[in-house]
């Protein structure tokens, strides 16, 4: 037990034991910010799957509610029999928050239409005393199942409703994850109610073939101008819409900019290649089944999403006893620059984690080079860099990697050929985190810049995993992909967020954002080293600003009712 405590997060939450997995109904209600997730009472695997239920000032510091710890438990009802799976929050008119969520079940049902395989339904649950700040206990509706699958579709790929938003005829509309019967086109499902019972479903707002399963969809518009978020039932002119689908094939959150065309009820992204379920990735690293929500006390849109491990079952069930934290809750909005991407960044309540503030303006770091960077150390860190855009000059094609016509490698191979320590024309440069003062273990993040044909460079991101821990049964994935850098932008920017066994990257200011999991046996605590690097050819000038966060001692502290709220 000893060396799995080293894997414990700080500051990003994680139940005390067991298996989690996807966020749920996340709210802002009377004065707290409340998280469910999806969560095995039995063990540190997947499996008996209940609600769990924090509640927080911050979005950091979380706590456990005496009462109601799993308000939502599948069974002993015969529609959520094996499980209460994900599902979202809704206010209706008069501010109660319903929750809505899947229930799986194989048992014979009372619904006779139903066949006798294993099922998934919706299901309505609500608060037993919406007075309640903490929400502590909730209730099944006698109504439930409120949505059966059509006998047309599949039944067991028919999950994890989203929030519902109100269209012009007062109606509400939600949509449901799906896989139509031919077993390869991922759809959403439109459902309509006036009541928030009773549910009809009207069409698919979406699909594509090859694509599988769309769980847990998101969708939700954004504005066109800026960090303010807005609700789900926010339409005008101006704005668009995000849809985001979890690829249960690829283990992917892809989303897609757009237009919700409420004539027709249907999305359309704004680029067909970029199109739902093949358009770009929240994250490029190990990051799923993400949901976002409106902020009512602030007004932004925050994602929440699960990161899973990438160590073996048989240590999550030996020597870890839990598996799965939750990434840092993230802004998100779209990129007023680009149009196309939306922006994630940390909340900016993590910056009150902040401590040891080190800061260096303005320094050149030498090709093939290697320094640490005084009061930077240990497991939990903060560190935001600022690199000048290099320039390219001269003839450069010996460094194309494909030196007879200079053709791209796709982003993750040329992060995953080159690693940290190649020596490329314009890079790679960045960090090494939880480094041992050896090197021998070492996660590193950093910048590749790909020199094109045409004389110009694309910028790379990789998270490379593949020397961050000695054991050998952990999945040392490299990750990486391509940035969109602008030509008005003077610089590339690279947030790294360190909190034990994550590694959260947010390159060009959260354009694009990579998470890994790392485990290493002696880069841990104490012994966590960072370093700058540039094992590029050229000088690299760097602007660092760095934190050690406060140490938290574990995410989850306590309950609730041990002190005043
Ligand atoms: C995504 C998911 C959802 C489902 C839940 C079950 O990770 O498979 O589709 O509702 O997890 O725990």
């Amino acid at each position: 037990q000893e060396q799995a405590l080293q894997y414990r997060t700080a500051f990003h939450f994680q139940p005390t034991k067991n298996w989690m997995n996807d966020p749920n109904g996340m709210m802002y209600y009377k004065g707290w910010y409340h998280l469910f997730y999806q969560y095995n009472p039995y063990g540190a695997l997947w499996g008996n799957i209940v609600w769990g239920h924090v509640v927080s000032k911050d979005l950091i510091h979380w706590k456990y509610l005496e009462d109601g710890e799993y308000p939502i438990v599948g069974g002993p009802d015969w529609y959520d029999l094996y499980g209460a799976w994900s599902g979202s929050t809704t206010f209706l008119p008069d501010g109660t928050p319903a929750m809505l969520y899947t229930g799986w079940s194989n048992v014979v049902s009372n619904v006779s239409s139903l066949p006798l395989i294993q099922i998934q339904t919706q299901n309505l649950a609500l608060p037993v005393d919406k007075d309640d700040p903490l929400l502590r206990k909730w209730y099944k509706s006698e109504a439930n199942p409120v949505i059966v699958a059509e006998p047309w579709m599949d039944a067991t790929k028919f999950r994890d409703p989203t929030e519902a938003w109100k269209g012009e005829d007062g109606s509400w509309r939600i949509l449901i994850g799906a896989r139509k019967t031919d077993n390869v086109t991922g759809t959403a499902h439109l459902y309509r109610s006036k009541d928030f019972v009773k549910w009809e479903y009207s069409h698919d707002i979406d699909s594509l073939k090859d694509t599988g399963m769309w769980e847990c969809p998101d969708f939700f518009p954004v504005g066109l101008k800026g960090k303010v978020g807005l609700g789900v039932s926010a339409n005008f002119p101006g704005i668009k819409h995000v849809l985001k689908v979890s690829l249960d094939n690829t283990k992917h959150d892809h989303y897609s900019v757009g237009v919700y065309d409420v004539k027709t009820e249907t999305f359309k992204a704004d680029d067909s290649l970029a199109d739902v379920g093949i358009g770009l990735r929240y994250d490029y690293g190990k990051y799923y089944a993400s949901k976002s929500f409106f902020d009512q006390k602030t007004g932004r849109r925050i994602l929440f999403g699960w990161v899973n491990e990438s160590d073996s079952d048989l240590d999550a069930i030996t020597s870890k006893g839990w598996s799965g934290i939750q990434a840092l809750p993230r802004q998100l909005w779209l990129d007023p620059k680009t149009g196309v991407d939306l922006i994630q960044t940390p909340v900016e309540e993590v910056d009150g984690l902040h401590k040891d503030k080190v800061s260096k303006s303005g320094f050149t770091l030498a090709a093939g080079s290697l320094a640490p960077v005084e009061g930077v150390h240990g497991p939990q860190l903060d560190v935001q860099i600022k690199f000048y855009k290099p320039e390219i000059t001269g003839n450069k094609t010996k460094f194309f990697f494909n030196a007879s016509d200079g053709a791209s490698l796709q982003a993750g191979q040329v992060c995953s050929q080159t690693g940290a320590a190649h020596r490329g024309y314009l890079g790679p440069f960045g960090v090494l985190v939880l480094s041992t003062q050896d090197h021998k273990e070492q996660t590193a993040v950093y910048y590749y810049l790909q020199v094109r044909r045409d004389g110009k460079w694309d910028a790379i991101i990789c998270s490379d995993q593949s020397r961050s821990t000695l054991q050998t049964d952990v999945d040392t994935t490299v990750y990486g992909t391509y940035v969109r850098v602008l030509e008005s932008e003077k610089y590339l920017t690279l947030r790294t967020i360190v909190d034990h066994s994550v590694v959260e990257t947010f390159a060009q200011g959260g354009r694009t954002v990579v998470t890994s999991r790392v485990y290493p046996t002696l880069a841990v605590n104490d012994g966590a080293y960072f370093y700058l690097f540039n094992n590029g050819v050229g000088a690299v000038h760097f602007f660092i600003r760095a934190f050690r966060s406060n140490a938290l001692n574990q995410s989850v502290r306590g309950f609730i009712n041990e002190d005043s709220h």
